[in-house]
This record gives structure tokens, sequence and C-alpha cells, in this order.
């Protein structure tokens, strides 16, 4: 498939929701707020991909504590804008979560869906404790099944791109945080 010489993506975005300049401080303020709350003790961060990846290495880095990481992958949207509600693990973690200090990093919670699971599953495996990141929470996303300890942004219910979320793969590397056109997208019936 071939591509302009320049790429445009601003003429596919309707508003950018959090510049560059918001993300940075955000991600230095839950640095500091997790190094503090995770004094004496070393952090597992569970990164979900790949929408969390850009938000976990920045936050990683504002991480004043040991930090070790892993990943999982689940799937929940496909090429669509609307949660299936059919989650599904892709990737596991490479190492156990028994007895460690786990911190879930996710890129954004709209219905909760995923987290839940993820919650669950990781649960079940008997971490000391376990507790949740989310850079960007949605509007009417169910708190109760899907606790958020440390909330980036809290954000309208539009679909987003940039910084790591994408529509059908693409715009994950836009350094801001972007609503989509909704012209460029149809959802599901
Ligand atoms: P949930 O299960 O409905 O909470 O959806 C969570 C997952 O869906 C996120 O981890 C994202 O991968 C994806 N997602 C939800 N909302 C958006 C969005 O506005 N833009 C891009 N991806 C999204
Ligand atoms: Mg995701």
């Amino acid at each position: 498939m071939s591509v302009p010489a320049e790429w445009r993506p601003e003429d596919d975005l309707a508003e950018v929701l959090v510049t560059e300049a918001a993300l940075t401080r955000r991600v230095a303020e839950l640095g500091r707020q997790i190094s503090s709350d995770y004094q004496g003790m070393e952090l597992l961060l569970v990164g979900v991909l790949k929408g969390a990846v850009m938000f976990l290495v920045d936050l990683a880095r504002q991480i004043r504590r040991p930090v070790e990481l892993d990943f999982m992958a689940i799937s929940s949207y496909g090429a669509s804008t609307q949660s299936s509600g059919i989650v599904r693990i892709l990737k596991d973690l490479d190492e156990s979560v028994e007895g460690r200090h786990v911190l879930i990093v996710e890129d954004i919670v709209d219905s909760g869906l995923t987290l839940a699971y993820i919650l669950r599953t990781l649960r079940a495996r008997q971490p000391a404790s376990l507790k949740v990141c989310g850079l960007l929470v949605k509007d009417g996303a169910r708190g109760e099944e899907a606790p958020v300890d440390y909330v980036g942004f809290e954000i309208p219910n539009r679909f987003v791109v940039g910084y790591g979320l994408d529509y059908a793969e693409a715009y994950r590397n836009l350094p801001y945080v972007a609503v989509l056109k909704p012209e460029l997208y149809r959802d599901p019936d």
C-alpha cells in the first residue's frame, strides 16, 4: 500500500484532547505518587499490549523504585470502536506474579470489561498487592467492577487515538491524545 510523501494525521483528527506537554506533566506526577506509595517495595509493572506501551515506558522512567516489566496482550475490540465484551488472552505474562506488588498499566478504561477480566485473572494468581494505573478513563466507565487506583485523565466518552491508542492499528505514534473524526470510522450496529 502506498502512503503519501507527507503524512498529515491532523487531517483525520477532530480535536486534541491531551497535549504532549500535559501528558509529560501528568506522567511525572503519577510517577512521583507511585514512588511514594511503594516505598520499600519492588514493583512489577504489567503493561497491556499494545496500547499501554508508550505510557508504560514513560511512566517507568518516572518511578524512583526498583521496577520490573512484564506484558500481556488481550483482545477485546478487533478493528471496531466498540467493546465486544469478548475478552481473550493473546499473550500471557512471562513471570509468576505470586507474592509480587503488581501494578497494571492500561491505556484507557472504557466499559471496564478488559480491566475487570485482567484483574480477575491476576488476582487468582495471588499477588501481594494488585493495583491499576490507567492513563485515560472515559466518562461512564464502571468503576465498581474495574477500579482504577491511579488515573491520568478523565475524558469524555469519545473515540480517541494517539500516545499508544490506535484505530485499526494506526495513529499509535502520535505524541498526544486526540479525537478521531467520526466520519473516518463506523460503529457496528
Ligand atoms: P473496555 O474493555 O471497553 O474498557 O476497553 C478497553 C480497551 O479498548 C482499551 O484497552 C483499548 O485498547 C480499547 N479502547 C477503548 N476505548 C478506546 C478509544 O477511545 N480509542 C482506542 N482504543 C480504545
Ligand atoms: Mg488496550
